[in-house]
């Protein structure tokens, strides 16, 4: 049995935090963000939206373009480093708000790589057997974790979700192959130091701003780099793929420059890789998810996706995909 993308959903909120606005309250200007980043504008939720909201609005999109009937998924896997809460999981409000009435839920944190760690969950249940229809969602609301004074980082992030149906099918299409790396060695490089069982969140941590996400981005940036190319090089090998037999790329998108460095070291060409990051920013586990949102109208039956991403964790992966 193999799992098959019959479905794909997203959503962002609508408030658009573009380079010229940050340039105004950090030391930075609109051209230094674009040309380091490739990003020119991000999605930013208001106070009253959670990453609950940000999941159900693409798991909504997805119901209703596709009239998938929400009492048939059996289980949600929600992707999310940001959620409404430490305790309780932000799936079940998501299955809430989504009307998944027979699907038990479930969040899980792999930062950018928590959508590509979801689906090879979500792969693994399908091919058991045990389960045919499957929703899978990354979301995240990066505006909770970032500090509007860190002009390192407040420049990459924004808000949003996105969330594809996986279904079970006896055809050869679908989730080909994954693999998924972790090395725990990476977490002081990109972390949100405060707020989880180490440093609970207190007057100190707020004092000291550990509440907002600190990284080494120099550093990240070439780990990310070195990682996607060679785990992409893994999984296509292990397919018996070329990068020929590729028809398009779909990469974590953080910084367009570790994009272009992946590609020229993949050697594949830039009108192959899909590309949305100047209007969304890095939205953490939504990024996969949005992009295939974003670009589902240009892939074709039995074409061939490499999807691959790197986060904090360290966490990376890729998979090959027959659409
Ligand atoms: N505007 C102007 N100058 C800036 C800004 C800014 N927004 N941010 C940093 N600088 C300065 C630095 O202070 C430094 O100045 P200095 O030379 O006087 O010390 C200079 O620019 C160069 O700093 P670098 O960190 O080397 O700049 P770089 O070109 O690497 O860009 C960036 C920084 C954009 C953070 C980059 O390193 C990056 O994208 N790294 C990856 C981080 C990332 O993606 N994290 C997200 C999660 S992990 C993931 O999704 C893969």
């Amino acid at each position: 049995m193999n799992a098959v993308i019959t479905a794909v959903g997203g959503y962002v909120p609508p408030s658009i935090l573009d380079n010229k606005k940050i340039s105004k309250t950090v030391d930075t200007s609109e051209q230094w963000i674009e040309k380091r980043t490739g990003i020119k504008e991000r999605r930013i939720a208001d106070d009253d939206t959670a990453v609950s909201d940000l999941a159900s609005g693409a798991i909504t999109n997805l119901i209703e373009n596709y009239e998938v009937d929400p009492q048939e998924i059996e289980v949600l896997i929600l992707a999310t480093a940001t959620p409404d809460h430490m305790l309780a999981p932000a799936a079940s409000l998501v299955c809430e708000k989504s009307n998944l009435q027979n699907a038990f839920g479930l969040d899980i944190n792999a930062a950018c790589s928590g959508f590509l760690y979801a689906l090879e969950l979500a792969g693994c249940l399908i091919e058991s057997g045990r389960y045919k229809k499957v929703m899978v969602a990354g979301a995240d609301k990066m505006s909770s974790l970032v500090d509007y004074e860190d002009r390192s980082t407040c420049i990459l992030f924004g808000d949003g979700a996105g969330a594809v149906l996986l279904e079970a099918s006896e055809s050869d299409f679908g989730l080909l192959k994954s693999i998924l790396h972790t090395d725990g060695s990476g977490t002081s490089s990109l972390l949100v130091p405060a707020g989880g069982s180490k440093i609970p969140a207190g007057m100190q941590s707020l004092l000291h701003r550990d509440h907002y996400i600190k990284q080494d981005g120099a550093y990240v940036f070439k780990k990310a780099v070195a990682a996607m190319s060679s785990v992409s090089g893994e999984v296509l090998t292990s397919c018996g793929f070329s990068t020929d037999d590729i028809d398009w790329v779909i990469p974590h998108q953080a910084n367009l420059r570790i994009i272009e460095a992946v590609g020229s070291n993949l050697n594949i060409d830039k009108s192959r890789i899909k590309i949305n990051i100047q209007k969304y920013g890095n939205t953490t586990s939504a990024t996969i998810p949005l992009c295939l949102w974003d670009f589902k109208d240009d892939f074709k039956t039995g074409e061939n996706l490499l999807v691959t991403t790197f986060g904090a964790g360290f966490s990376w992966g890729a998979a090959c995909i027959k659409w």
